[in-house]
């Protein structure tokens, strides 16, 4: 079997992308053939990370020209956005459909869309008062943070939490989550149709219900 190739975007130190990078290592399942940077200037830490993976590296001349985005991700099969800030541009949403999932650091369609991300987000789950937040991986579509749900691992808040304590805490759970989506996507082949993920025991397998994009409920 030849490992997935998976292209991952990023826009900041790279932390995803190091659990990814450190899980896929020996994989024979999926391996990170490309870091793709939002822009000059953008994701120092991810590029010295891929640099000392020895994966190469793209950074974007302008992040919002689809063609760029589409020849960055090349012969990928899979896109992860591990930190990347940027909106995908709605043509290679579309020629890329199924193919790019995003890491985000709440438990959406809470504490989600344009503007919340980082400490932002946490801040959000505190001032709210949410007893739960945690970690989503979904799929990427024209809007942000709105695509079909893949897999979620909630994280408890704590009466003392601060911003900064429960995004640690939320990224320690990240860094588990991503690799493990990214691999059962890869085992499965990156299906062309939505999947969803559930937790079963230590690893997440395809859930009974289909993944749901927000508003189809009815
Ligand atoms: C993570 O919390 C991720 O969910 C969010 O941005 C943060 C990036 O962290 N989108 P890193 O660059 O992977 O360390």
């Amino acid at each position: 079997m030849t490992p997935v190739p998976v292209a991952v975007l990023v826009s900041g130190g790279g932390t995803n992308l190091q659990a990814l990078l450190d899980a896929l290592r020996d994989s024979a399942v999926a391996r990170v053939v490309r870091v793709v940077a939002s822009g000059a200037g953008a994701g120092a830490g991810a590029l010295e990370r891929a640099a000392r993976a020895g994966v190469p590296t793209v950074v974007l001349k302008d992040p919002a020209d689809p063609a760029e985005i589409e020849t960055a991700v090349g012969d990928a099969r899979l896109a992860v956005l591990a930190g990347y800030v940027k909106h995908i541009p709605p043509a290679a949403v579309a020629r890329l459909r199924w193919r790019v999932i995003n890491i985000h650091p709440a438990l959406l369609p809470a504490f989600g869309g344009p503007g919340m991300y980082g400490r932002r987000v946490h801040a959000a789950v505190l001032a709210s008062g949410a007893t739960l937040s945690g970690a989503t991986v979904h799929y990427v579509d024209e809007e942000y943070d709105r695509g079909p749900i893949i897999a979620q691992w909630p994280v408890p808040v704590r009466p003392d939490d601060t911003p900064d304590t429960l995004a640690a805490r939320v990224l320690e759970v990240e860094h588990r989550l991503l690799p493990q989506v990214v691999v059962e996507l890869a085992r499965l082949g990156v299906p062309e149709k939505p999947v969803r993920l559930a937790a079963m025991g230590a690893a997440f397998v395809v859930a009974e219900q289909p993944s749901v994009r927000f508003g189809d409920e009815a």
